[in-house]
C-alpha cells in the first residue's frame, strides 16, 4: 500500500519553507554566473534523452531538501508498491500495472497472486497477427477488398493516446490511414465518414469499460453506417473489432469475442496506451515499431525504478513541479514542444495528469489544506511564441515550462530546423535573463529614440526573467524515444500523487459528470417544461426545446 503522509508536517518541509525564503533572494542568471558548473550538476541523460533542469529557481540545497522530502514520504517503497502489483489504487481495489504492459524482460508480475505476463504477451501475439494481416491485405474486407482506412472509436484515455502518439510518430507510418472520433458531437462522426468506403474501413470500438456513453452512441452510428451500405450483419466481423476489459458488452453491441483484444482492469484508461488500446497505433505504424515504443517505455521504467532518487529524472521532474506548486504558489504548467508532430503532447498530458491529481482529498480521507495538482497546458512551439509568451514572459502569474525539442529533425526542409531551434534555446534563455533597464535603455539609445521616449517606453520593455523552465533534448523522435519520454512524463504524475498524499489512480470526479448527463438525457424527449433544476439549469433546458423546433 502507499505511504499516507502529510508532507507539509515533514521536517523538509519545514526546511524547505525557510529556503524558500533565501532562495528568493538569488536569481537563476546569478546562479549561474556564479557557478561555472551548474548545467554540470543539474542535468541528466536518459538514452538519447538530455534532461537539463538547470534554468531553475534551484541550488544544491533546495535539491537535497526535495529529495529528504522525497525520502521521508517513503517514495521509494510506493515506487515498489505499483511495480510489484500491490493494490494502491485503494478506492477501486485494483493495481496498477501499465508498466507491466512493457515489461521487455522475461521477469513476472505478480497481482492477485498470478504472473500476468502470460496473459499481456498472448494480446500482443495477437495484436501482432492482426496488425500483419491488415497490413499485408490478407484480410479483406465484405466485398474482398483490403482495408485501406482505420477509424478508433474512443474519449479520454481511450483516445488521446493513440492520437497522441499516431501524430508523433507519423513519419513512421504504415499505409493505413488513420482517423479518430471522440467527440459525442455528431459533426466528428459525420466528418470523418466523409469520402470513406465501407469496404475498406475497419472500426476499432476502444472502451474500457464498454459503456461509455460518448463512444458507444459513435460505435452504434458506425454501426448504421456500415450496414446502410449493403453489407449485412455478419459482415460486422470484417469491419469491427474490439478494445476492452468487458466481454459482455463486446458481445453484446454484436462484436464476435474473436475479434476482442483485451486488457484489464489493472489498466488505467489513461495509462492504457500500452495495452490493446495501442491497437491503432500498432496499425499506424507496424508492431515492431509498437514493440520499440514499449521498449522505450520499459527502459524509464527501469530507470525510474533502479535509480537512485537524485539521478532519477521522473523524480526531479516531479519535485521540481511541487517546489513550484507548493511553495511558489504556481499555478499552471505548460508543456512547450518544439516539435509538429508531438502536437497534441500537451493535450494527453492534461488529462494524465489533470485526472490523476485533480484531487482534494488525500489517501486518509481527509480534505487537503495545500495545492494538489497543477493546470496543465501548452502548445507547439513556435506557435505558442506568438500567442501566449507575453503572459508566461511579463505576466503576473509564475509559470514554469518544459521545453522539448529534437535535435534531428524528421523533415530536414532548408533551414528550417535551425530556426525552429534557435527559438527553442533563445527562448529558455531569455525566460531566464529577462532584459534589464540599463539593457532596454541602451537599446532604445541604439535606435535614436529621444530621452523622453526612453523614459516613456522603458517600464513596457523591462522583462524581469528568472521564468523556471526545464529543457529536454531528444536527438530524434522514434517510437523508442517517444515511449522513453512518455513513460518518464507518467512517472513524474505518480511522484508527485505520492507526495500530495492523494490517489492518482481513480477519477470520481468525472464519474459525476456521467451520471448527471445520463439525469438529464430523458428530460430532453418531449415538449414538457423541465421544472426539476435550478431556474438556470432550467431555463437553459427549455430555451434549447423551444430553439431546436
Ligand atoms: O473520462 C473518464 C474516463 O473514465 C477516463 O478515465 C477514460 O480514459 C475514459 O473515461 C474512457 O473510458 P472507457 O475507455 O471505459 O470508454
Amino acid at each position: 500500500m502507499l505511504p499516507k503522509i502529510d508532507f507539509t508536517t515533514t521536517q523538509a518541509y519545514q526546511y524547505l519553507a525557510d529556503h524558500f525564503i533565501s532562495i528568493n533572494e538569488h536569481s537563476i542568471k546569478d546562479l549561474f554566473a556564479n557557478d561555472p558548473e551548474r548545467f554540470q550538476k543539474f542535468h541528466l541523460f536518459l538514452g538519447d534523452i538530455l534532461f537539463d533542469y538547470s534554468k531553475n529557481r534551484i541550488d544544491e540545497q533546495t535539491m537535497a531538501l526535495l529529495f529528504q522530502l522525497a525520502r521521508e514520504c517513503k517514495l521509494n517503497d510506493a515506487i515498489e508498491a505499483m511495480f510489484s502489483g500491490e493494490k494502491i489504487n485503494e478506492t477501486e481495489n485494483r493495481a496498477v500495472l501499465h508498466t507491466a504492459l512493457r515489461n521487455r524482460s522475461d521477469k513476472p508480475v505478480i497481482t492477485d497472486g498470478a504472473d500476468v505476463m502470460p496473459d499481456i504477451r498472448a494480446v500482443l501475439d495477437r495484436m501482432k497477427s492482426f496488425t500483419e494481416r491488415i497490413l499485408s491485405g490478407a484480410w479483406k474486407g465484405f466485398s474482398g477488398k483490403e482495408i485501406t482506412d482505420v477509424v478508433n472509436i474512443g474519449i479520454g484515455g481511450s483516445d488521446l493516446g493513440p492520437v497522441m502518439v499516431t501524430e508523433a510518430l507519423k513519419a513512421y507510418k504504415t499505409r493505413l490511414n488513420m482517423h479518430f472520433v471522440s467527440n459525442v458531437d455528431g459533426t466528428h462522426i459525420v466528418e470523418t465518414l466523409q469520402g470513406l468506403n465501407p469496404e475498406t474501413t475497419l472500426f476499432l470500438i476502444a472502451s474500457k469499460t464498454f459503456t461509455t456513453q460518448e463512444t458507444m452512441a459513435n460505435a452504434n452510428s458506425a454501426k448504421e453506417w456500415f450496414l446502410k451500405s449493403g453489407a449485412k450483419e455478419a459482415d460486422v466481423a470484417k469491419h469491427f473489432a474490439a478494445l476492452s476489459t468487458n466481454a459482455d458488452g463486446v458481445s453484446a453491441f454484436g462484436i464476435d469475442t474473436q475479434n476482442m483484444f483485451e486488457f484489464w482492469d489493472w489498466v488505467g484508461g489513461r495509462y492504457s496506451l500500452w495495452s490493446a488500446i495501442g491497437l491503432s497505433i500498432s496499425l499506424a505504424i507496424g508492431f515492431d515499431k509498437f514493440e520499440e515504443l514499449l521498449t522505450g517505455a520499459f527502459e524509464a521504467d527501469e530507470h525510474f525504478r533502479n535509480t537512485e532518487l537524485e539521478q532519477n529524472i521522473p523524480v526531479v521532474m516531479a519535485l521540481l513541479g511541487v517546489w513550484y506548486n507548493n511553495f511558489f504558489d504556481a499555478e499552471s504548467q505548460a508543456i512547450l514542444p518544439y516539435d509538429q508532430y508531438l502536437h497534441r503532447f500537451a493535450a494527453y498530458f492534461q488529462q494524465g495528469d489533470m485526472e490523476s491529481n485533480g484531487k482534494y482529498i488525500d489517501r486518509n480521507g481527509k480534505r487537503v489544506d495545500y495545492e494538489t495538482g497543477p493546470i496543465i497546458w501548452g502548445e507547439p512551439g513556435t506557435n505558442g511564441q506568438h500567442a501566449f509568451y507575453q503572459l508566461i514572459h511579463q505576466g503576473t502569474k509564475l509559470i514554469p515550462c518544459d521545453f522539448i525539442a529534437p535535435a534531428v529533425s524528421l523533415n530536414q526542409v532548408g533551414n528550417h530546423h535551425e530556426l525552429l531551434l534557435s527559438n527553442f534555446f533563445a527562448q529558455t534563455e531569455a525566460l531566464m535573463n529577462g532584459k534589464t533597464e540599463a539593457e532596454v535603455i541602451a537599446e532604445l539609445q541604439k535606435a535614436g529614440k529621444s530621452q523622453e521616449e526612453i523614459n516613456r517606453l522603458t517600464p513596457f520593455k523591462i522583462f524581469e526573467g528568472n521564468r523556471p523552465t526545464n529543457s529536454i533534448l531528444i536527438k530524434k523522435i522514434t517510437p523508442r524515444t517517444l515511449g522513453a519520454l512518455v513513460a518518464l512524463y507518467e512517472h513524474k504524475i505518480f511522484v508527485q500523487g505520492v507526495i500530495w498524499n492523494i490517489f492518482s489512480f481513480d477519477q470520481w470526479g468525472v464519474e459525476l459528470g456521467k451520471q448527471l448527463a445520463n439525469k438529464i438525457l430523458p428530460e430532453l424527449k418531449g415538449e414538457a417544461e423541465v421544472e426539476s433544476h435550478d431556474s438556470s439549469t432550467n431555463a437553459l433546458i427549455n430555451q434549447y426545446k423551444a430553439w431546436r423546433g
